[in-house]
């Protein structure tokens, strides 16, 4: 190698690491060196995958069903999710609309690297979630952070971004790390603006079943069943991975007009061809065995529920910590700009390290998100972790 060339290059020198899976990583391996530490840092639920799901994969590779299949996915695997998406998002989509990927970060990458050209802005609402900024850059894409005042997402906030170089703007609802829901008076007000402008949407909805108010403002909605010309412009994400607890399985799809769909299936046909055969049997079962996949699901989300009220009233008793009650996804993200430490103001990073450092207790900073005037806290984890984390935070913010 010449020495004035770099080995690494540009386009892989300018992309970081995830901040929320090094966490995790430090946090187990503190563990494993026999600390008592509690992790808060986990982005995927403490529960396991639900056994007709484990069997069918079982089932799946007894039979053989162990090689190549389609690119974009097993025909039974896109009827389970024209399915899907008919019943629970009201949505009308072809198999040739449908691409499963190798993980929802998967389909998201090839999302951005089918649409966005070097240059073009794409709008990420802030806070987000901590890859689509480097997955934006890695397609050359210019991101336009965007910051949602008291975390609440507003279409006149993000009308004051779009430019004529503006293609593309990112939602996700449930969101990570706040947990907010957008209302659907402002999905409507977005969907408008989309339509003016010719913007496309893309709406990761892999939080869409973590919701736990019951009233119609709470509920999470698919900005695509709003209308044919909005349905045109967006692209409808999600994964198997949170829903039903199936984080390694790796399988995650979504939903476009033909064009867009047949331009990902040509990049993942040279990338990684289909995702892995047996697991995608497994996800067929997820989505058809409904009785046994629901029971699965409901109980996981009212476990999840009463976590988050113990975490979040928690919280709100810690000096200088104000955290709102998220109303879905599986994250705290309390503003912590009041904590300090001998009279010195924290920021997400420096508390973040003290919590690991002093009372071994891992959160994600909230620089990892965009903002770190706040940490996010995952409560996917047993209750007597949370009983736990939660008394050495109190002690921290105590000061003793
Ligand atoms: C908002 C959001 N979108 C997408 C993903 C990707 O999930 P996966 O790649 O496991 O399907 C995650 C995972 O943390 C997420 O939080």
């Amino acid at each position: 190698m010449q020495n004035n060339k770099s080995i690494i290059s540009q386009r892989a020198s300018q992309i970081s690491p995830s901040l929320t899976l090094s966490l995790s990583a430090k946090a187990a391996s503190l563990k494993k060196q026999g600390l008592p530490v509690v992790s808060f840092t986990a982005g995927e639920p403490d529960f396991d995958t639900p056994e007709h799901i484990k069997d069918a994969a079982k089932l799946a590779l007894d039979k053989g069903l162990t090689k190549y299949t389609n690119n974009s996915g097993i025909a039974e695997l896109k009827q389970a999710i024209i399915q899907k998406f008919k019943e629970e998002n009201n949505l009308d989509y072809s198999a040739d609309e449908i691409i499963v990927s190798c993980g929802g970060k998967h389909s998201l990458t090839n999302i951005f690297l089918a649409t966005i050209n070097a240059g073009d802005d794409v709008i990420l609402p802030s806070p987000y979630w901590v890859s689509y900024e480097e997955q934006i850059k890695l397609a050359q894409g210019k991101v336009v952070f965007t910051h949602l005042p008291e975390l609440k997402f507003s279409a006149d906030v993000i009308a004051e971004k779009l430019t004529a170089k503006t293609k593309m703007i990112v939602l996700n609802s449930p969101s990570n790390p706040t947990g907010a829901v957008i209302t659907k008076k402002e999905l409507k007000r977005l969907a408008d603006l989309a339509i003016e402008k010719n913007i496309l949407i893309l709406s990761d909805e892999v939080y869409e079943h973590f919701v736990y108010e019951n009233d119609d403002e709470h509920k999470s909605r698919s900005i695509a069943s709003l209308g044919e010309e909005i349905k045109k412009l967006t692209i409808t994400m999600n994964s198997f991975s949170k829903t039903y607890a199936m984080t390694g399985w790796r399988i995650g799809y979504c939903a476009s007009e033909k064009k867009i769909a047949a331009a990902m299936d040509a990049l993942q046909s040279h990338m990684t061809s289909n995702p892995t055969t047996f697991a995608q049997y497994g996800a067929v079962a997820a989505l058809t065995m409904k009785e046994k996949s629901s029971a699965f699901v409901n109980t996981m989300i009212k476990e999840f529920k009463k976590r988050r009220e113990v975490m979040v009233n928690r919280l709100n008793e810690c000096d200088g910590v104000e955290c709102a009650m998220p109303s879905g996804a599986f994250y705290a993200f309390p503003d912590i700009s009041n904590c300090k430490l001998n009279e010195k103001q924290l920021n997400g990073m420096k508390l973040s390290e003290l919590l690991l450092e002093k009372e071994n207790v891992a959160v994600v900073p909230g620089i990892a998100f965009g903002d770190d005037n706040y940490v996010r806290l995952s409560y996917a984890t047993s209750m007597e972790q949370i009983g736990q984390g939660m008394e050495r935070i109190e002690k921290f913010c105590r000061g003793n």
